[in-house]
């Protein structure tokens, strides 16, 4: 194509997108439910203070009555006309998210056209994890993305606090976890490993790290809930714990001469210190986040160590068990029994579900889907988040465009084509409790590089979440995706550049494993 032909191609392309003289709910992501649109303009404020909240609208009510309560809660209508803005709801909760419906629009632009939308929920979680071990972004980072999540109507932020690069949450019982491993040598995940997984100490001014303190943590978590999102933190257990086995490596396997395994990638089972240590860490655990769940890992334990050492092999004899396998199933069976007759609902990676389910988990779906499958149809609530589709730390166009990332695309067409219900028996569809995109940060050192990647894959998330299912199509998706990217930037965060996504990834047409994503 001529150069100045593609010059005025892009040019028109730029002004199609930044002209956007007004707003009207078929812009705004999530898709909502329903609406309709007049053609005449209103001005909204920028303070709202030209909205009105009603409660107890009959009208209103009778027309939610038929929803589940998670969605009759979320449910709102919103009204746009020339006196300026009313918005319906049952609770608070709706009328949040009609607020932020009515944010949305005039962030696009603050002409909107006089309308009406009805809308609510498909599914009850709608989350993103955040990897605070492997890098640690902060309390502000936290909060930012909190206010992303409110605009896209979603309802819960993960924050994994514990693996082996570092402890990221104040446990006032064992001051060495944030004393000692929230801090390490070398900047970034790979430096450190690369170095043989040194830790330091909060004192050393050369030392990579930090933590969460309890008044962090109370600040996040009342943040997140005036926005009506809710906190999962996640302590894992047994695999990804070495920090704690270093900075306590008198609960750590025994080796076969005898002496600690403070390298070891897993906590050591057999070992009553750790039950009372996990326990002691759930105890202040619970009194910080008062969500009723809480993820304790479960993923990709090694269990090497279990097999050599005399602690583990003492609890396995003792317990009649034929391998080391039946020692993950043991821990996570006490937990969430700990867990449970403190009122709490234990959430377990997928590798869970291999070791004998303990009576109350929500299993949660990260290699692909079988897991979270199999657990729907044995009775258990699941959190789909496969890897298949919504891992976040993932490629999300041509690995020469991008900065390195995990092993497979998943453009946003990709993460778009996920459905959370795809293979599983509609008689157990009220198992599935939503989804959640994962931002793994082994790779992901920086704030900005965390944002570039979850924007605007995240938004895919939300609409998968929130809008149904029929009501989706990629194609207007990604124009509003070109809308609100413009958004988001001028908020302050760095976006993926979707306006040059290769042509690779937009038609979406490369196979999970095509090499032709490394050319
Ligand atoms: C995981 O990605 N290991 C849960
Ligand atoms: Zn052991």
């Amino acid at each position: 194509m001529p150069r100045k032909l593609l010059t005025a191609l892009a040019a028109l392309l730029i002004v199609n997108i930044s002209l956007s003289a007004v707003s009207d709910p078929s812009r705004i992501i999530p898709a909502p439910v329903g609406y309709s649109v007049s053609g005449a303009i209103y001005t909204l404020r920028p303070d709202g203070s030209d909205i009105r909240v009603v409660f107890g609208d009959k009208e209103f009510e009778a027309s939610v009555s038929d929803l589940e309560k998670f969605a009759r809660e979320e449910a709102y209508e919103v009204i746009i006309g020339k006196k300026g803005v009313t918005i319906k709801a049952l609770t608070e909760k709706g009328a949040f998210r009609g607020r932020q419906t009515v944010e949305m629009l005039r962030l696009i632009d603050d002409d909107v056209k006089h309308c009406r939308i009805f809308d609510y929920p498909r599914f009850r979680h709608r989350g993103i994890m955040i990897d605070e071990s492997r890098s640690f972004k902060g309390k502000d980072f936290i909060l930012k993305q909190i206010d992303a999540l409110a605009l896209l109507r979603m309802n819960v932020m993960h924050l994994h606090l514990t693996d082996a690069a570092g402890w990221r949450l104040q446990i006032d019982a064992y001051p060495a976890l944030t004393g000692h491993v929230a801090w390490r040598k070398g900047e970034t995940y790979h430096e450190w490993e690369g170095m043989g997984y040194p830790f330091s100490n909060a004192e050393d001014p050369e030392a990579y790290g930090g933590f969460y303190t309890k008044d962090d943590i109370r600040e996040i978590v009342a943040y997140a809930a005036e926005r009506y999102i809710d906190i999962i933190p996640e302590i894992e257990m047994p695999g990804h714990s070495m920090e704690v086995n270093r900075a306590y490596p008198e609960i750590s396997c025994v080796g076969k001469d005898g002496k600690p395994r403070p390298f070891s990638w897993d906590l050591c089972v057999g070992n009553d210190g750790t039950l009372k240590f996990l326990e002691t860490v759930l105890e202040e655990v619970i009194e910080l986040f008062p969500y009723e769940y809480i993820h304790i890992g479960g993923d990709e334990a090694v269990k090497k160590d279990w097999g050599e050492c005399v602690n583990c092999r003492r609890r396995m004899e003792e317990e009649g068990m034929k391998d080391v396998h039946e020692l993950q199933g043991y821990l996570v069976r006490h937990i969430e029994k700990f867990l449970r007759e403190r009122g709490r609902t234990v959430i377990g990676w997928d590798e869970i579900v291999d070791t004998g389910l303990p009576e109350q988990a929500t299993v949660m779906s990260w290699r692909g889907t079988p897991g979270g499958i199999k657990a729907a149809s044995m009775g258990h609530d699941v959190i789909m988040s496969p890897n298949t589709y919504v891992y976040l730390d993932y490629y999300q166009d041509l690995i020469r465009k991008e900065p390195k990332a995990v092993g497979h695309m998943q453009s946003l067409r990709h993460v778009y084509g996920y459905d959370p219900l795809e293979g599983i028996d509609s008689e157990y569809h009220h198992h599935i409790l939503g989804l959640q995109g994962n931002l793994w940060c082994e790779l992901i050192p920086y704030p900005a590089h965390a944002e570039y990647m979850l924007y605007p894959r995240a938004f895919a998330i939300a609409e998968i979440g929130w809008t149904p299912q029929e009501n989706r199509e990629f194609f207007g998706f990604r124009e509003r995706c070109l809308q609100l990217i413009q958004v988001f930037r001028s908020l302050g965060y760095s976006t993926f550049d979707l306006f040059n996504e290769s042509l690779k990834a937009q038609t979406g047409r490369l196979s999970f494993n095509d090499p032709a994503f490394r050319l």
